[in-house]
């Protein structure tokens, strides 16, 4: 089969795919197969639900986190700039395939209009929303632990949010200013997603390599405590440093909610003000 052949018949498996933030310095990048690359890879894009720690941290239960980028690969965050990866479906509807033939600006190498919407929820992209307005958000959290062994909930904190996605393939988040620089080894980053409904309540991780760059503070990050839903009152929103979102697993969980949201529907943990995440870097990992 040539190579464009590959491509297009990856495309009839793209419609069940779910969304990876896809770059050089990501965990299971060229796949899961020792020693080749698949650039049709969509390893690391599988929802996690109702499993158990070991195998939902970075991905465990397909072994995306046995598979490290390659020597000297790092996600670069800039201190007070900001960094971007592609969210997509497939590394093969990405730049980093194919030298990028088959892109578009959205996650499925295919067109879509500006005001892309579906009541029914839009599944190409299989971005678990109606449109952008009602896109959960997507985050980036940070260990300074280079070795991925070493990295828990209780020194992982989330760093960068980005409301209203996962939405177009070319995405940017925001990097603090007072970000310390990384151990030589490098520090381990996490994509991180919560979709508010349309389908199975599963979460979203996945892992980095990735390191600070033009850092000038010194200042450790504070450990991050667990969030919680406070989207009713915003004066109970867990302050400062803040740990990822861990629901709807049969182990490991650090959030739990019951009942409906203010607009009616099935409250869903999610990395924007309904668990106290702001839009944007985050101004308050040192406290
Ligand atoms: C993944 O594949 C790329 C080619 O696309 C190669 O440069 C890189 O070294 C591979 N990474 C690993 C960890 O094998
Ligand atoms: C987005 O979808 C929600 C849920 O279906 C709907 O209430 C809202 O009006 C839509 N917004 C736009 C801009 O289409
Ligand atoms: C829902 O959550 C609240 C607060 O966390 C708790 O008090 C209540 O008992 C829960 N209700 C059910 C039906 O689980």
């Amino acid at each position: 089969m040539s190579l464009k052949l590959l491509a297009l018949s990856s495309f009839v498996i793209l419609a069940n795919a779910h969304l990876a933030a896809f770059h050089k310095a990501m965990y299971c990048f060229n796949g899961t197969v020792p020693g080749q690359v698949n650039y049709n890879n969509d390893a690391p894009v599988s929802p996690l639900w109702m499993l158990k720690t070991s195998d939902w941290w970075f991905h465990h239960f397909n072994q995306c986190d046995e598979f490290p980028p390659a020597e000297g690969d790092f996600l670069e965050l800039p201190a007070g700039g900001s960094f971007t990866v592609e969210v997509a479906g497939n590394r093969g509807v990405t730049s980093l395939s194919f030298n990028g033939q088959f892109t578009t600006e959205w996650g499925d190498g295919l067109n879509h209009p500006e005001d892309y919407s579906d009541s029914n929820c839009i599944t190409s992209p299989n971005m678990h929303t109606q449109n952008q307005s009602m896109a959960a958000g997507t985050a980036f959290a940070i260990s300074y632990e280079s070795d991925l062994s070493q990295v828990t909930m209780d020194n992982l904190a989330v760093f960068t949010v980005r409301y209203n996605t996962p939405w177009k393939r070319v995405t940017s988040y925001d990097v603090p200013q007072d970000m310390p620089a990384c151990p030589a080894g490098g520090c381990t980053c996490a994509w991180v997603w919560i979709p508010n409904g349309c389908g199975e309540p599963n979460i979203y991780m996945q892992g980095f390599k990735c390191m600070v760059t033009g850092a000038t503070s010194t200042t450790p990050i504070a450990t991050p405590k667990p969030p919680v839903w406070c989207e009713e009152d915003q004066s109970t929103c867990t302050q400062g440093s803040k740990q990822i979102l861990a629901w709807n697993q049969a182990e490991g969980n650090n959030i739990v909610v019951n009942g409906t949201d203010q607009s009616g529907l099935p409250k869903s943990p999610a990395y924007n003000s309904k668990c106290g995440f702001k839009d944007g870097k985050a101004f308050m990992l040192w406290l």
